[in-house]
């Protein structure tokens, strides 16, 4: 007969940004996978997703994210801490840094960023304002006496059927600079996520996962559109990376939105470091966890 004294008790991953996009997301990976997940959300939070997250089995701690005392307390017990936060400067710096300061505290050995990003480690500092400051971070956890990952998905394919202005159904073209050759990294939020919590789960990881739940060209993305919509797609190039360049920083100038986490100069950052292939990933890891199945871009535009 087993002995339920000695059965090894689930892991318990302390999750911040429970209640966004992404992190809801992760909270219900986890649980499905047989992990405890401890939700920090924010005191008096009015987000409908806390009771969501409650009703799938999260623990849900109310926090004062300015306190790292609180949250050392509320860290008690965990074997990962995953940041979903989201965010500028005050979130992405400072906030990770008392959630890190308070992971250390409690003796969690584990910690992974909000990093969730295309592979900003090659990325020069300038290029993109919301890598830069995950870049800084990262140096901060590196210095830290935790082990840490960063989950690194390209773009969200999801992007590609809403705020990524890339393909454009009404016109039927797919709207890129530079070369159409290049291969670019996209992996699905909800893949991000299984993938994110199969990490938590998992005492061994590196400091790096790289994953892409598909490589594709502007080309492959053409392709992948004709078939997903039986319409012929074309391309639409208004010229090479040193005008899209040129483009951002008129954006900014003119529409600076510096308090936004996503202005449409940050997205055509973004856009312009994918196009450079500056963050292209290689090789992957996306047999870590082999039950994941990578959804591919012709689904998500299919399904939009
Ligand atoms: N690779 C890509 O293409 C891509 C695209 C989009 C996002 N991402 C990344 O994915 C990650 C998650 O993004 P998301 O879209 O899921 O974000 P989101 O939906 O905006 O959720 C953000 C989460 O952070 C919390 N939060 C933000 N500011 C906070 C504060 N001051 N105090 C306490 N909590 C705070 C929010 O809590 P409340 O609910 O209380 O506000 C929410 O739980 C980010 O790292 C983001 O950059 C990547």
């Amino acid at each position: 007969m087993t002995d339920i004294t000695k059965l090894p008790e689930p892991a318990t991953i302390i999750l911040a940004g429970a209640t966004g996009e992404l992190g809801f997301l992760i909270a219900g990976f986890i649980l499905k996978r047989g992990g405890v997940v401890k939700a920090l959300v924010r005191q008096g939070s009015s987000n409908p997703r806390v009771s969501e997250l409650r009703r799938i089995g999260a623990e849900i701690i109310e926090v004062d994210f300015a306190d790292v005392d609180e949250l050392t307390r509320a860290c008690a017990g965990g074997t990962c801490v995953v940041s979903a936060l989201s965010g500028l400067r005050d979130v992405i710096v400072d906030m990770q840094m008392r959630l890190l300061n308070a992971a250390v505290a409690a003796g969690i050995p584990r910690f992974i960023p909000s990093d969730f990003s295309i592979d900003f480690t090659k990325l020069p500092d300038g290029s993109n304002r919301n890598l830069d400051l995950r870049r800084e971070f990262g140096r901060m956890l590196n210095d830290a006496p935790i082990a840490a990952t960063s989950i690194l998905n390209g773009m969200f394919t999801d992007l590609l059927t809403g705020q990524a202005p890339v393909v454009l159904f009404k016109i039927k073209r797919v709207l890129y600079w530079g070369n159409a050759d290049q291969p670019m990294d996209f992996t699905t939020m909800r893949d991000t996520a299984d993938y994110t919590a199969a990490a938590a789960l998992d005492p061994t990881t590196p400091r790096y996962l790289r994953i892409a739940g598909e490589v594709a060209t502007i080309r492959d993305i053409q392709r992948a559109a004709s078939e997903a919509t039986g319409e012929k797609f074309g391309t639409l190039r208004p010229g090479g990376l040193g005008f899209l360049g040129t483009m951002i920083k008129i954006t900014r100038t003119l529409s600076p939105q510096n308090d936004e986490v996503f202005p449409p100069w940050q997205g055509m950052q973004y856009l312009h470091n994918m196009l450079s292939g500056k963050p292209k990933m290689s090789p992957l890891d996306n047999d870590r966890y082999p039950d994941i199945r990578w959804t591919r871009i012709r689904e998500v535009l299919a399904a939009r």
